[in-house]
């Protein structure tokens, strides 16, 4: 896949630079992504059952265990060179800002700073009455175990389908895209709203819009350059540019 030397250009020349990633960003680490009509945990596993929370309500057990399957699975993941690639982009641009809406921790893990969480962080947990992060809780049995300051259910710090972004990480994250001059939308299929929108926003404040996906999207007809293929191997190659 060729990349416009333009692009480089554009990004060396760039003091703000925004990322939205999706679940491809963390693909090549082996986490399946949601809507890959094979492999894709919607393909696998009904939303409705485990990501909402009246699923939680229904039946905590099944929802927390669900979690703590893919929390191990993230926990045995390494990011990948698309995640060490975002991580040194940072270091380049003067003003940089990671949005992601993926809960697995590996941008962090590779080093980027300036991450905002949209969908919150899996290996996190917080009690589901007052939404406060626990640390510790006693290991007696109980699934999902229980708050030791309230005694109510433990839960992922994820949002589920139904509930609102946190606010601020939802306003920061809009703010950064409407004041970057470079946003790159990476490895989501741009289904989920209020995530979608924020390439919307950018391009209607002036931003350029780069899609790296292998796929087409719904941002895909108002990006200004579609970079088709794998963000482990595109990442790297446009920070070489840089
Ligand atoms: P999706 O599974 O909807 O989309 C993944 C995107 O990554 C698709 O467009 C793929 O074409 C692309 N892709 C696959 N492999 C890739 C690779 N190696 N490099 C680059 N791109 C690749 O995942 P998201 O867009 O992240 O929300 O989904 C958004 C939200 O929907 C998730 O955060 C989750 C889910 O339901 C919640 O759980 C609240």
């Amino acid at each position: 896949m060729h990349i416009d030397e333009s692009l480089g250009e554009l990004l060396r020349q760039s003091k703000r630079v925004t990322v939205l990633t999706g679940a491809g960003v963390s693909a090549e680490s082996g986490v399946p992504t949601f809507r890959n009509a094979q492999t894709g945990l919607w393909a696998q596993y009904d939303p409705h059952q485990l990501a909402t929370p009246e699923a939680f309500e229904r039946d905590p057990k099944l929802v927390w265990d669900w979690y703590a399957w893919r929390r191990e699975l993230v926990a045995r993941a390494s990011p990948n060179p698309a995640h060490h690639a975002l991580a040194r982009l940072e270091k380049m641009v003067a003003h940089f800002t990671l949005v992601t809406q993926n809960v697995d921790d590996l941008h962090r893990r590779a080093g980027s700073e300036n991450i905002i969480e949209l969908h919150g962080n899996i290996l996190r947990t917080i009690c589901s009455r007052d939404r406060q992060e626990v640390r510790d809780w006693a290991d007696d049995g109980n699934m999902p175990p229980l708050c030791p300051r309230c005694g109510g259910l433990l839960r992922p710090a994820v949002v589920w389908f139904g509930e609102a972004l946190p606010p601020q990480a939802l306003s920061a994250a809009l703010a950064a895209s409407q004041t970057c001059e470079v946003f790159l939308s990476v490895g989501t299929s741009s289904l989920v709203e209020p995530a979608a929108s924020l390439s919307f926003a950018a391009v209607r404040s002036g931003a350029t819009l780069v899609e790296i996906n292998p796929d087409e999207t719904p941002v895909s007809r108002i990006a200004h350059f579609a970079l088709r293929g794998n963000a482990a191997d595109i990442l790297p190659r446009l920070c070489d540019m840089i």
